[in-house]
Formats: C-alpha cells, structure tokens, sequence
C-alpha cells in the first residue's frame, strides 16, 4: 500500500468538480483516508512548492494557489502515486491523454485542476506538510 497527496486547486474547485474528481479517485481503486478544505497563505503556498522556488513560474503558482479554497486529500492504495499522476494526465492539459482529469477540466498549465506527488520522498513531505498522523484514517484506530 501506497499513499499519495492530491489537491484539487482553486480553478476546479471554483467550477464544482470536487465531487466529478472524486468519483474517479474512489472509481479506480484509491481510497480518501484524509481530508480537508482550506484557503492557503501565500507563504503556505510557498512552503508547499518550495522545490520549485527558483523556476519563473513560482511566483504565479503560490499567488494563484492562495486565491481561493483547495481540497486537500490523502490517497492510499496500490502504486497510488503513479495511478494518481495516471489519473491526473500531463502537467499541460494541452498535452494530457483523453479521459484525464487535466484532459477534462484543466484550464491550462497554471489552472490544471490538480496536484498530485510525484515520488514518495515528495508524497512523505506533502501529506506532513498538511496532515498530522491523527487526521489520517488508513486504518481502524483503537482507542485507548
Ligand atoms: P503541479 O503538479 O501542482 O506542480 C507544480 C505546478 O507548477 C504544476 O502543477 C503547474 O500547475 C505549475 N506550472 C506553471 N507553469 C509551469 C511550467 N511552465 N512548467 C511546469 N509547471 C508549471
């Protein structure tokens, strides 16, 4: 078991296609194990996509990225951080495969609906960046 952070970003948000990515995150066989909506600073923002802080297009993504509300979730499932990005489609939607998610509702590669990691090195730092281990339901917690 593998597990994965995905975001649904503002522009997807914004247009109502929470519930459309959902249904094909659960429809192929990942699980939602956390969840949360949030409105991030733009330093959070900045946090986030901090190995990307000397590529010119860093200062567009965390304005746009603290715009409006995200969705921020914790897939779990097999291989989930390539069947996530399989999921997801390219990072341009010009380029992204027909029945992808950027194929379908990206707006272009700035507003391209969503985020998803790209390693478990990556995955491991972006669901601690937004999660603690209580907020995370992989498994049925006992109580003590
Ligand atoms: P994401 O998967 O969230 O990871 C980094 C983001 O930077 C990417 O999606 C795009 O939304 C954004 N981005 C904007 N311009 C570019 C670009 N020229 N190349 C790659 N990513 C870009």
């Amino acid at each position: 078991m593998e597990r994965t952070l995905a975001i649904i970003k503002p522009d997807a948000v914004e247009r109502g296609f929470t519930g459309k990515i959902f249904d094909r995150i659960e429809g192929n066989g990942l699980k939602i194990i956390a969840l949360k909506m949030i409105h991030l600073t733009k330093k959070e923002a900045e946090g986030f996509y901090k190995v990307h802080a000397q590529r010119p297009f860093f200062p567009g993504l965390t304005t746009y990225m603290s715009s409006e509300t995200v969705v921020i979730a914790v897939l779990e499932g097999k291989d989930a951080i390539k069947k996530w990005r399989d999921l997801m489609g390219a990072t341009n939607p010009k380029d992204a495969a027909a029945g992808t998610i950027r194929k379908d509702f990206a707006v272009d590669i700035e507003k391209n609906s969503v985020h998803g990691s790209d390693s478990p090195e990556s995955a491991s730092y972006e669901i601690s960046y937004f999660f603690s281990s209580i907020e995370i339901f992989s498994h049925k917690r006992t109580k003590t």
